[in-house]
């Protein structure tokens, strides 16, 4: 898909069609990371229960993720559930595991409509075996659409990536002279896919949380205070062109500066 099919469908005149118009769709961000924040603090404000929150955030990643067909994203990913949100109560995680069956159910025809391909990263084999059944079915049903790829983080933490890729590393027989940055990131989660260009977090916290952290070592990284349940199409817009004016130097020097001296 393309910038065009996601004029199609945002409708004519709207101030998303306007943000739309706005972005360069030849500087698209390959990869769109998103920890995805705020849903207890939404409920709350509501004097709603927190899983209000959680229930109301659906509505957020729909949106999101057809936005990123439709814009043509290489890879969008949405962390889910981390390795330290057990820690949270039962029916907290009860809640959020039901909330996600069934999504995959509701949302499975949309996602192949879209082209989307669906993939979990994390600790898969953590999860419960009915949720691990519903993420599997959904990944093969998936399999051969050949548009964005959409990343979930389930049972997901930085560091317990990185140390499962050094297991699968030492388990594949690589010797200490044949690991460098490029073969290790074979043996990563998101293997083959291209690293995080852009970091959203919603909710206005400023930390990452054991996201991604091999893969975001240079994501140009965009905080909004918007509650993920209130993030739409709108916010992903302005973050990729506020994305686009970003000078990425990689821990070089861009050019203008260079011809300075
Ligand atoms: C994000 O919202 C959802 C998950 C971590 C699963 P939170 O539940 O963390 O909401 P806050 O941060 O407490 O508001
Ligand atoms: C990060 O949010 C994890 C997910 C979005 C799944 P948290 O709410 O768990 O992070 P902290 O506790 O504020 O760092
Ligand atoms: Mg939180």
């Amino acid at each position: 898909m393309a910038l065009t099919d996601l004029l199609a469908w945002v409708p004519s005149g709207s101030p998303d069609e306007a943000l739309a118009r706005r972005i360069d769709a030849d500087r698209l961000p390959a990869h769109v990371a998103i920890i995805m924040d705020g849903n207890g603090r939404w409920a709350a404000r509501r004097h709603l229960p927190r899983v209000e929150g959680h229930r109301a955030g659906i509505e957020a990643v729909r949106d999101v993720v057809e936005t990123s067909a439709r814009l043509g994203l290489r890879v969008l990913t949405l962390y889910a559930f981390s390795v330290e949100n057990w820690k949270r109560p039962a029916t907290e995680v009860g809640t959020l595991m039901t909330l996600l069956k069934r999504y995959l159910r509701l949302e499975i025809d949309a996602l192949t409509k879209n082209n989307i391909r669906f993939n979990v990263v994390g600790r898969r084999e953590g999860l419960a075996p009915d949720i691990q059944h519903e993420l599997g079915s959904a990944e093969q049903r998936t399999s051969s659409n050949t548009g964005t790829i959409f990343n979930i983080a389930l049972n997901y933490g930085g560091r317990a990536e990185i140390v499962d890729a050094a297991r699968r590393a030492l388990t594949a027989g690589l010797t200490p002279d044949q690991l460098d940055e490029q073969q290790f990131a074979r043996f990563l989660y998101t293997a083959g896919q291209p690293d995080p260009d852009l970091l959203i977090r919603t909710s206005g916290e400023l930390r990452v949380s054991n996201f991604l952290l091999w893969q975001i070592a240079y994501a140009e990284i965009w905080v909004t205070d918007t509650l993920w349940p209130d993030f739409r199409r709108r916010h992903l817009l302005e973050a990729i062109i506020d994305y686009q004016k970003r000078d990425r130097r990689y821990g070089g020097i861009n050019q203008p500066a260079l011809a300075g001296r």
